[in-house]
C-alpha cells in the first residue's frame, strides 16, 4: 500500500510493453516487485505490472524527473527487452494511486501471497489490466 502522499506539482504516466528474458517463476517475481516498490516509493511512483506469456505490460506513473530515471534503469535491464513504449505524456491524476506497483498474473504465481497481487482470468484480463489499457 502507498498511504497518503501529497501530488507533485506534476505528474506523467508512461506504458510500455516488453518480453521478459528467461522464464519467470514466483520467487523470480516475488523478488522483482520487491525491488519494484522499495525504489518506487523513494521516486513517488504508482503504477501497474502486468505478466502473462511472458510478457510485461507496465504503467508507471509519478513526477517527471522519476518516469525518466526510471525508464532508463528499466531499458538498461536484462530480464527484459524488446522493448516497445505505447505511450507517455502529462496526466492531471494516477490511475494506480494505491499501489508502488501493483501486480497482476496468472494466479498459480502469487504463492507467496504478495498484497497487491491482481489474478487475471483466462483472458488474460481484469479490471487492473483494463483500467491500465484505457485510452
Ligand atoms: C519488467 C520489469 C519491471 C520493472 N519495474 C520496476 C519498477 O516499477 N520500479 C523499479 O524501481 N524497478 C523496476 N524494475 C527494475 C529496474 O529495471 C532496475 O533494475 C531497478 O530500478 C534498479 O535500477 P538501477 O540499478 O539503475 O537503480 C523492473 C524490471 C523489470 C524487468
Amino acid at each position: 500500500m502507498r498511504g497518503f502522499v501529497r501530488e507533485p506539482a506534476m505528474l506523467e504516466r508512461l506504458v510500455y510493453r516488453s518480453r521478459s528474458t528467461h522464464k519467470l517463476g514466483s520467487l523470480h517475481l516475488f523478488n522483482l516487485l520487491v525491488q519494484c516498490r522499495e525504489k518506487n516509493r523513494r521516486l513517488d511512483i504508482t503504477g501497474h505490472l502486468l505478466y502473462t506469456e511472458e510478457v510485461f505490460v507496465q504503467c508507471i506513473e509519478g513526477p517527471p524527473e522519476g518516469i525518466e530515471s526510471l525508464w532508463q534503469s528499466l531499458q538498461r535491464d536484462e530480464r527484459h527487452h524488446q522493448i516497445e513504449l505505447l505511450s507517455r505524456g502529462p496526466v492531471k491524476e494516477r490511475r494506480f494511486p494505491e499501489w508502488s506497483m501493483a501486480f497482476s498474473s496468472y494466479s498459480h504465481f502469487n504463492k507467496y501471497k504478495m498484497p497487491g497481487f491482481f489474478p487475471v482470468d483466462h483472458a488474460g484480463m481484469n479490471l487492473a489490466v483494463e483500467r491500465c489499457a484505457e485510452v
